[in-house]
């Protein structure tokens, strides 16, 4: 905690606030999203909806439109059918773990970062920079891919004081993303160093080091981003339209990512089978 007062990253914008909804959105963009890209995003967005009522009024097209380059798509949607469900419930934001996750796109992570973060409930967080920390400290491993979730999980509980969770949780945040990194950490300057298992252990390496990512222009994410990117610009666009945007490698599979995007509430089709942004309002 000495560490993290010093050394913390203290003005993040998300950090400097308790209210649920903020933590909401900063969480949302933060699931697979690095910090420096979100800051933009995050401040634009709070401009232009700063409450659940008012981003449950807009469009899912201005959402998609605003979530602009951060990427899967699906956490703009799900984050504007949460702002719906919360004003249909009476706009009463929901305080507990378990009511937190009842929410679109809430899983177990972001539902204790909020309880966390925005309610100071003394519950653990274990994002991958936590889950790496802890696997290295108590379980002398290079990474959590050598853990179960559930070991992970209850590893985060156990290390968990109930009065400073908050900050513990932010401090152990920051130590992953600033110190105890995936790759070369700085273990000369962590404070946690005479502790360390994984150190003390001799630096052990992962018995499961990472899968290499395949080339990002062949995976469906790639075409299914093409895609929204050119609605976001366009009022709407015919199927055939559509495959000609795709790379050739992707043409044959145009109508499966139409159809995934479909039911992911990303897009919809207009009255002549035209693909747009969906224009509702309530998800
Ligand atoms: N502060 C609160 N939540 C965070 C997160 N998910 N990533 C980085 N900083 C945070």
């Amino acid at each position: 905690m000495r560490w993290y007062r010093q050394s913390g990253r203290h003005t993040l914008p998300w950090r400097l606030t308790h209210d649920p909804y903020s933590v909401l959105v900063s969480e949302v963009m933060l699931q697979q999203t690095q910090v420096d890209r979100v800051l933009p995003y995050y401040e634009a967005w709070l401009e232009r909806w700063p409450t659940v009522g008012s981003l449950a009024e807009a469009t899912v097209a201005d959402v998609i439109r605003a979530w602009g380059g951060l990427g899967y798509n699906r956490r703009a949607v799900n984050l504007h059918r949460a702002a719906t469900a919360i004003q249909d419930e009476g706009g009463g934001f929901p305080k507990g773990v378990r009511e937190l996750m009842a929410l679109p796109g809430v899983g177990p992570y972001t539902a204790n970062a909020i309880a966390s973060f925005a309610f100071k409930q003394p519950v653990a967080v274990a994002d991958t920079n936590i889950a790496r920390v802890l696997a290295r400290l108590f379980h002398g491993v290079a990474s959590q891919r050598e853990l179960s979730p559930a070991e992970v999980i209850a590893t985060a509980q156990a290390a968990l004081p109930r009065r400073t969770a908050r900050d513990h949780n932010l401090a152990l945040m920051d130590l992953g993303a600033l110190i105890c990194i995936a790759r070369q950490p700085a273990c000369n300057r962590c404070p946690l160093r005479s502790a360390c298992a994984w150190r003390n252990g001799g630096y052990q390496p992962s018995l499961s080091p990472p899968r290499p990512n395949p080339r990002f222009e062949t995976t469906a994410r790639f075409a299914r981003g093409r895609i929204v990117d050119a609605l976001r610009a366009e009022t709407s666009l015919s199927t055939e339209a559509v495959v000609e945007l795709l790379p050739a490698a992707h043409r044959p599979d145009a109508l499966r990512l139409l159809t995934a995007l479909r039911l992911d509430g990303v897009i919809e089709q207009n009255a002549e089978g035209e693909w747009r942004l969906p224009l509702v309002t309530a998800g």
